[in-house]
C-alpha cells in the first residue's frame, strides 16, 4: 500500500486529469487574449521613470505542464535604463530566457504564457488612420516662388500636389534604411497585454534578440545573405532587394567581417563559430533597434572569440545608441560587459544594482556565495566553494525565501513570508531580511 510519503513522487490520474482540465482552461483564456482585436490605448502605458527604456513591474510567465505549472518567471521587477547595459546573472533555469522571452513575445506557446505583471517599452509605432492603416509621408511637388525660393506646389484647394511616378503611382518619401516612410509616434507600450499582432512592429525592428548557439539558431539550407535579407524584407516596408543586399553586407562590414560580399554567399556550415555569432549580430542590427538581448552570446565560444564579441557589442551599442541586455551565467562577462546587474533566483530578482554595487558589495546570501564560487588568478584556493543544496522545485515553490534552504545566513523570521526589497543605497536593492535594519525604501514585492 502506497504510504503518504510515496504519493508525494507521483500524480494519479484523477490528479492528472484534474491538471489537464486546468491548464487548457488558463491555455484558453490567455490564447484568447493574445489573439484579440486591441486598440493602441489599450496597451498603452506609462513610465515610472522616463530615463527607463524597458520596465519590468512584477512578472509572472508561467509553463502550464502535465505535471503542474511551472512558475518559471514569478514576479520579476527591473529596468533597463536608455543607453545602458544591464546584465542578467543566475544560475541555470532561473528564469533569466524565459524573462527575456517574455519581453519578445516569444515564450514556448500554448503552455508557456505571460499570466499577469508589466512590461512597459518605450516604442516608436506607426501612426494608423481611422481604417487602421499605416499613414505614408509622401514626396510633394516643388516650383520655384516670386522670390526664387523653392516652395511646396499647392494646387487650387491650397493643399501640397504629391508626386506621381511613372505609373500614375503617389511617390512615398523613404526613410534612413531606404524602406518607405510612415507618420510614427513614440508610445509607451504594454508588451504583456499586447496582441500577437501588435507585437510585430516592435520584435525584430525595435527590441532584436542574439541567441546563444548561432549554429541552431540560422537555417542551414539558406545563405547567410538569404537570411539577412529576409530579415530587411520583412520589416523594413517598400526596400528594393537591391538595397536589402546593399543593407546585409553593410551590416557584415560593420561586425568586422572583413569578406562580407563573399560571406553574403556563404551557408552557415562554412564560417567559424565566432563568423557564425557575427552574423547573428549583424542580423540583429539590420534594423536598428532600441534594445538588444543578448542570452549568452559567448558562452559557445573560445575566449579569444568571446572578447572579440564582447568588443563588438560594446561598440555596437555606441554606434546605435541603444541599451543591452545581457544574460549570462559568466560572471566575468558581466563585470567586463554591464552598468547594472540584476541577480535572479528561482524565477525572482534577489538583488540587482550597479556592476561596482554587485561585484564590490554583495549582500544577497546567494550573490556572495556566486561570488566565492568564481575561480580567481591571483589567489591560491584548494577546492572552489560551492552553495550547498538545489534550487527549489518551480512546481512547488515554499511560500518562504526561496533560498532558505541553502542559506548559512538564515535567521529566524525567514520562515515567514517570502522577503520584499530593501533598499540599501540608491542604487541598491536587495531581497533578504538581514538587511531589515538598513532600509531606505522597500517597495514590499
Ligand atoms: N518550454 C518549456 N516548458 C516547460 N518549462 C520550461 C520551458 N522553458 C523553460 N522552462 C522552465 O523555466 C525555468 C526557467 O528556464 P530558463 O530557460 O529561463 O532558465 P535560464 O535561467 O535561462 O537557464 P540557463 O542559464 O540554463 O539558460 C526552468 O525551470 C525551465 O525548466
Ligand atoms: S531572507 Fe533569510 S533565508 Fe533568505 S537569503 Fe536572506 S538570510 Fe537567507
Ligand atoms: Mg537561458
Amino acid at each position: 500500500m502506497a504510504t503518504n510519503k510515496d504519493k508525494k513522487h507521483y500524480i494519479s490520474r484523477s490528479e492528472s486529469r484534474a491538471i489537464a482540465k486546468e491548464n487548457s482552461k488558463a491555455i484558453r483564456h490567455f490564447e484568447k487574449q493574445k489573439k484579440r482585436r486591441a486598440k493602441p490605448d489599450d496597451y498603452t502605458a506609462q513610465m515610472k521613470d522616463d530615463n527607463n527604456i524597458i520596465e519590468f513591474e512584477d512578472l509572472h510567465t508561467y509553463f502550464f505542464s502535465d505535471a503542474g505549472t511551472v512558475k518559471a518567471v514569478n514576479g520579476v521587477t527591473f529596468s533597463i535604463p536608455a543607453g545602458s547595459t544591464v546584465g542578467v546573472v543566475g544560475e541555470s533555469g532561473c528564469g533569466k530566457s524565459v524573462t527575456s522571452l517574455s519581453l519578445m513575445q516569444l515564450v514556448q506557446a500554448p503552455s508557456g504564457q505571460i499570466v499577469s505583471g508589466s512590461i512597459r517599452f518605450k516604442a516608436s509605432l506607426f501612426k494608423r488612420d481611422a481604417r487602421g492603416k499605416k499613414i505614408p509621408v509622401y514626396e510633394y511637388e516643388t516650383e520655384t516662388d516670386e522670390n526664387g525660393n523653392q516652395a511646396v506646389k499647392l494646387n487650387e484647394n491650397g493643399e501640397p500636389v504629391i508626386k506621381l511616378n511613372k505609373k500614375g503611382k503617389k511617390i512615398i518619401k523613404k526613410n534612413e534604411l531606404g524602406g518607405n516612410l510612415y507618420e510614427m509616434e513614440d508610445r509607451v507600450v504594454d508588451i504583456a497585454k499586447m496582441p500577437t499582432d501588435a507585437m510585430r512592429s516592435i520584435r525584430g525592428r525595435e527590441i532584436a534578440m542574439i541567441f546563444q548557439e548561432p549554429m541552431t539558431s540560422l537555417n542551414p539550407v539558406f545563405t547567410i545573405g538569404n537570411q539577412l535579407d529576409e530579415v530587411g524584407l520583412l520589416h523594413i516596408e517598400g526596400i528594393s532587394k537591391k538595397q536589402v543586399k546593399a543593407r546585409s553586407i553593410e551590416m557584415l562590414k560593420l561586425v568586422g567581417i572583413a569578406d562580407a560580399e563573399g560571406v553574403y554567399k556563404k551557408f552557415p556550415h562554412e564560417l567559424s563559430g565566432g563568423m557564425r555569432q557575427r552574423v547573428m549580430i549583424a542580423i540583429a542590427l539590420l534594423c536598428n533597434p532600441k534594445l538588444i538581448i543578448a542570452d549568452e552570446p559567448t558562452t559557445a565560444l573560445d575566449v579569444t572569440i568571446q572578447a572579440q564579441i564582447l568588443e563588438l557589442l560594446r561598440d555596437i551599442k555606441h554606434k546605435i545608441n541603444g541599451s543591452i541586455m545581457l544574460i549570462t551565467h559568466d560572471l566575468g562577462v558581466v563585470a567586463e560587459m554591464a552598468d547594472y546587474v540584476v541577480v535572479m533566483y528561482a524565477g525572482r530578482v534577489i538583488e540587482m544594482g550597479t556592476a561596482e554595487d554587485i561585484f564590490d558589495h554583495p549582500m544577497h546570501p546567494y550573490t556572495i556565495g556566486l561570488q566565492k564560487s568564481k575561480p580567481t588568478v591571483d589567489g591560491e584556493v584548494d577546492k572552489l566553494y560551492c552553495i550547498p543544496g538545489f534550487v527549489p522545485n518551480p512546481i512547488n515553490m515554499p511560500d518562504y525565501c526561496y533560498f532558505r534552504d541553502r542559506c548559512e545566513m538564515c535567521k529566524e523570521k525567514c520562515a515567514g513570508e517570502y522577503p520584499g526589497y530593501v533598499q540599501v543605497s540608491p542604487t541598491h536593492k536587495v531581497a533578504c531580511y538581514l538587511y531589515e535594519d538598513t532600509k531606505e525604501d522597500g517597495d514590499g514585492k
